[in-house]
């Protein structure tokens, strides 16, 4: 794995020695559920094949020494013990992060020598945070001789902290739970209140259809203030409805109760788009899953949930409509934009005779407004995080 050798190769040359061992995580692209993790309801993403590669090796002087591919000439030197929020800032305050977290639970931490490489392109909407994290804390359980694994989930809301508290972005679980705890040709449905998660078999080419994944270039301009604010409409929504969370609202009728229209939009996109996963994992279990119709009337879902997350809870940006309306003429079954909004990626599901004229209307469109070409990403559901062998 190209990835894999280059996490080694850079290790060799900065720390003149081969590391114990080499971890991946995953990046992540999510079928359906947007925004409803930090509400307590459910998600269902699959790990993509592009990884984070983190070659590390235990230290005894209670240093974390990093360096990182993507990000040469920055590397990072800090004392175990001088981890705190607010102390190390830009890419290294994510495996920092981790460090942090990890100790914060209880484990002991080892000092240690860490080189990343990764495939995950950053800003595109997939995790590369949470790829980075999760092959962080992988690496740095089992990397000591007298290390011995944490239990995903666990891993997963440790991974989590260190992204909500040392790097301060309040994002949910859905991410690192993709990451750590997704299987190969399966998307995981995650209910995010329970942390109750089952493996869904997901294979669209034995259908005849095709999942493509469009990085539209764009970038999560508004992305950080405006998720917060989002975060804080839902809660004021479900605090208005008197319910714990927006997951416990009984059906989309019962948020036409909120006087203000911004709330009333926000809670009308989480309720319906926690149905729509629901709806979309019956799909994949159903007895025609096997036929393009499933596939079919998961692109009209798909293509439902991008109008509720443009217009309810206006999260997506130009390029992304644009790449919708384009994959729609195209032939598509139907796509969506995914992940925090503002930027990033859009997911598609097309009948595989059409994917060649789906890709030649984004790109069309793209060319049309004089837009960075969009970039056609490969999105086949992958395994989780690991230690290579
Ligand atoms: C980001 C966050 C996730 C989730 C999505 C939106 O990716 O990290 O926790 O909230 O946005 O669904």
């Amino acid at each position: 794995m190209r990835t894999a050798e280059g996490a080694r190769q850079l290790f060799l040359s900065r720390f003149g020695a081969a590391p114990s061992g080499v971890w991946l995580a995953p990046g992540r692209a999510n079928l359906m559920g947007e925004h409803t993790d930090y509400n307590g309801g459910f998600v269902l993403p699959f790990a993509l094949g592009q990884v984070t590669a983190v070659a590390a090796a235990p230290r005894t002087d209670r240093r974390l020494v990093l360096c990182s591919g993507q990000q040469p000439g920055s590397d990072v030197d800090v004392l175990l013990d001088d981890l705190a929020p607010g102390a190390v800032s830009g890419w290294g305050a994510y495996p920092c992060g981790v460090a942090w977290a990890l100790r914060a639970a209880g484990r002991d931490v080892p000092g240690a020598n860490i080189a990343i490489d990764s495939d995950v392109p950053a800003g595109a909407g997939l995790s590369s945070s949470a790829a980075l994290e999760c092959a962080t804390a992988l690496a740095l359980t089992e990397v000591a001789p007298a290390g011995s694994a944490v239990p995903r989930r666990k891993l997963a809301a440790i991974a989590r902290r260190a992204e909500n508290e040392f790097v301060g972005v309040p994002s949910g679980i859905m991410d690192q739970s993709a990451s750590l705890l997704c299987e190969s040709g399966h998307a995981l449905l995650l209910d995010c209140q329970s942390l109750e998660s089952s493996q869904v078999p997901f294979d669209p080419a034995a259908a005849g259809a095709r999942l493509l994944l469009i990085d539209t270039r764009a970038t999560h301009r508004l992305a950080g203030g405006e998720y917060a604010r989002r975060r804080a409409e839902c809660e004021e929504a479900a605090r208005l409805l008197g319910v714990p969370s927006l997951r416990d609202v009984p059906g989309p009728a019962a948020v036409e109760r909120l006087a203000d229209p911004v709330l009333r939009r926000r809670a009308r996109h989480v309720v319906t788009d926690d149905a729509r996963v629901l709806q979309v994992v019956a799909l994949l279990r159903g007895p025609a899953c096997g036929s393009g119709d499933a596939y079919r009337e998961i692109g009209r879902l798909l293509t439902q949930a991008h109008e509720s997350l443009r217009d309810d809870f206006e999260v997506s940006w130009p390029e992304a409509d644009a790449t919708v309306a384009a994959a729609l003429a195209g032939g598509a079954f139907g796509g969506r934009m995914i992940g925090g909004g503002f930027g990033g990626s859009v997911l598609a599901l097309a009948p595989e005779s059409a994917v060649d004229s789906v890709r030649g209307a984004i790109a069309g469109a793209f060319a049309r407004r004089d837009w960075t070409a969009p970039e056609f990403l490969d999105a086949v559901p992958s395994a989780s995080a690991r230690r290579l062998t």
